[in-house]
């Protein structure tokens, strides 16, 4: 019996590609049916059969009814003798379902391509579509000979043409299936590498330009997308036309633009993103940055680069007078202990000097110094002074020295942290988060573009709310949003003054208009958490796989890389080396200010011994005259 054949045929095809759901679309009587079934249990496969011997009425809906599934994957045999075959082609054909999620059996008894070819030919077909045409080649005693072809279409609604292409024959007997032979080279490659020729069909792809007028003409339009100058200009777009003319190249296809001069109005709609998540589009030039709402249209098919908005500033040198940099080299613990190790020597000097004193008569010590002076001396070890008093013993000599040993050392440490620190590196502000910056006192301004509007104002993070309180509501609009040429060099001008924009397009600016000192000088602070940006197509479209493993080719040949260095910057350089440092006014005035005040109080001080001294002799006279 020939249907046996058939069905061991189907299960054969299914078990392939261990699929195990299947839908099929018969015609036959259901006494004959017993056998598929029960080899469709046998081999653990769910099925459901539907006969197409009902009127079209009641076949309406089927799509809906039997394929619309959360399966991934669905076989799908339609025994297209039927007479109601065509009316499931054309609907199957209307509901797009000749997709990768149905593997369509499609078998014919009688072997007349033309009927299939008339069904197919413009049915709505994609590059993705998993369709075998089975026929039977000629009967051999026992069992038959079957010849599979593989159908696809480049894209009918996009000047595709149908193709079928055979591919193998299977013998089948009553009993199992084994392949025969290969008719094609289809079996050597995935379908998906097979059909990477897309010449005669037409993408339509959405170009974004926002620094030229649209109405210039699509020559002028494209020779700004192809050049290599102001490459920070529109950078996203660029690097995404680039991307696509390798596309283009590999899979031959043609390209009619659609121009936008906007990324999208809100998250997901409007400007070149809108045409991309409304299908309008194929393929866009600008790359996007994902968010759930955007990922609930478009598929992102390769990380093209980063997008990174930051705030930039320099450090604001009114920042007041600085004592701390004389007191810093050391913490308040090694102050401390150095001041008492100072405080003991002091004393020990004084011990020494009483007991030399005291003992040691032939050492000729005919001066004791008071414990004031002993400590002075200590001190001025402190500051490598040496002293005309030193002890005469050879141990309070060792001792002596061993406090000269201590005070060199740690005056060199302190000189040289004073030092490097005055010196070495630009200085940084303490300003290193939004939140902070919302509660300093500086001035921000950012660069007009919708979405840091858009941002800011539907970020739920807090601190973006206290900066928007803070710096944003109340104040002149045309204070704040400026240009990125006006808001760089304002920031240059003005230390102090915070810019927001793009960090790639803002290093282009700075180092065309900073000193390199200046460069070395600037702040940075995320404005946000770094994003990549993503090509992206529509969620539903068929051309996905293909073209997400075609730009995953490019990524591993280092195509992309080369086009994201050559249209955007990561690093701003400072050259430390050619950096004039002046050291200035707020941090010498402390000193100053302190030796001013110890020319007052030593002056106070003067004047008090000098009294004490003139009312001294006073006494001493009256003594004198008393006696
Ligand atoms: C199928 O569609 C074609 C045109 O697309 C039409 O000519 C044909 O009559 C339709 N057949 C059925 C059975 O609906
Ligand atoms: C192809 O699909 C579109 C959109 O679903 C539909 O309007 C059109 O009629 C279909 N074409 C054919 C030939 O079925
Ligand atoms: C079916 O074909 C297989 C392999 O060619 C063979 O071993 C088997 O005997 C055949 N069965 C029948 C019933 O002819
Ligand atoms: C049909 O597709 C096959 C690959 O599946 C390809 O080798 C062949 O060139 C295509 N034929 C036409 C006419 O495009
Ligand atoms: C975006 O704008 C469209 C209309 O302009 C609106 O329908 C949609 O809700 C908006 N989406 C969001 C996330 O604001």
């Amino acid at each position: 019996m020939a249907n046996l054949e058939i069905y061991n045929l189907i299960v054969y095809n299914l078990l392939q590609i261990k699929l195990r759901n299947v839908v099929i679309f018969h015609c036959w009587q259901l006494p004959v049916l017993l056998p598929l079934a029960q080899l469709f249990s046998r081999n653990l496969i769910f099925s459901q059969f539907i006969s197409l011997s009902q009127s079209n009425e009641s076949l309406a809906n089927f799509s809906k009814v039997y394929l619309d599934s959360e399966l991934t994957k669905i076989g799908v045999f339609l025994d297209l003798g039927c007479e109601q075959s065509p009316f499931i082609t054309n609907e199957s054909s209307r509901a797009q379902l000749y997709t990768h999620r149905y593997h369509w059996l499609i078998y014919d008894e009688d072997g007349n391509m033309n009927t299939f070819v008339e069904l197919f030919e413009r049915a709505n077909l994609s590059i993705n579509a998993d369709v075998t045409y089975v026929k039977p080649a000629k009967r051999t005693d026992p069992g038959s000979l079957f010849i599979l072809h593989d159908v696809y279409n480049q894209g009918s609604q996009l000047g595709g043409k149908l193709n079928i292409t055979i591919d193998q024959s299977i013998y089948c007997n009553q009993t199992e299936c084994e392949p025969v032979e290969y008719l094609s080279e289809l079996h050597k490659r995935s379908r998906l590498q097979q059909r990477t020729d897309l010449s005669g069909i037409t993408f339509r792809q959405v170009a974004l330009v926002t620094v030229i007028p649209l109405s210039s003409g699509e020559e002028k339009l494209l020779e700004f997308l192809n050049s290599e100058e102001d490459y920070h200009l529109d950078w996203t777009s660029r690097v995404g036309y680039r991307q696509n003319v390798h596309l283009q190249e590999l899979l031959r296809f043609n390209v009619r633009y659609i121009w936008r001069n906007q990324w999208s109005l809100n998250d997901s709609k409007g400007g070149a993103l809108g045409e991309v998540t409304n299908a309008n589009a194929d393929l866009s030039t600008s790359a996007f940055v994902l968010s759930p709402e955007r990922l609930r249209h478009i598929f992102p098919t390769a990380e093209v680069s980063e997008f990174r908005s930051i705030c930039i500033f320099r450090t604001p040198h009114n920042a007041g007078i600085k004592a701390g940099v004389f007191l810093e080299p050391f913490k308040l613990s090694v102050w401390i202990v150095f001041g008492a190790v100072l405080m003991f020597s002091g004393i020990l000097l004084w011990l020494t000097f009483r007991l030399e004193h005291r003992w040691m008569r032939h050492y000729l010590q005919y001066y004791v110094p008071s414990l004031l002076s002993s400590c002075l001396i200590s001190f001025g070890a402190a500051c490598i002074q040496g002293s005309h008093l030193i002890p005469c013993s050879t141990g309070g000599r060792l001792a002596f020295i061993a406090v000269m040993f201590t005070s060199f050392l740690m005056y060199n440490y302190y000189t040289s942290i004073v030092v490097s620190s005055l010196l070495g590196s630009p200085v940084r502000s303490n300003i290193k988060t939004i939140q902070q910056l919302a509660d300093s006192s500086l001035d921000v301004g950012f660069e007009t573009i919708p979405f840091t509007r858009v941002y800011l104002n539907s970020s739920p993070r807090s601190d973006i709310r206290d900066l928007v309180k803070h710096k944003v509501e109340g104040r002149n609009p045309s204070n704040i949003w400026l240009s990125a040429k006006e808001g760089v060099l304002r920031a240059r001008n003005q230390p102090g003054f915070v810019f927001v924009s793009e960090a790639s397009f803002l290093y282009t600016f700075i180092e065309k208009y900073y000193l390199p000192h200046e460069i070395c000088e600037l702040n940075e602070i995320m404005f946000r958490p770094e994003n990549a940006v993503y090509t992206v197509i529509h969620i539903n479209s068929t051309y996905k796989e293909l073209l997400k493993q075609i730009q995953l080719r490019m990524m591993e040949t280092g195509i992309t890389q080369k086009h994201k260095f050559f249209y955007t910057k990561t690093k701003l350089h400072c050259y430390a080396n050619n950096y004039v440092i002046n050291v200035g006014m707020e941090y010498a005035a402390p000193l100053f200010i302190a030796l001013l005040l110890s020319y007052f109080a030593s002056i106070f001080i003067l004047m008090l011994e000098l009294a004490w001294a003139h009312l001294g002799r006073r006494h001493l006279q009256h003594f004198i005259t008393a006696e």
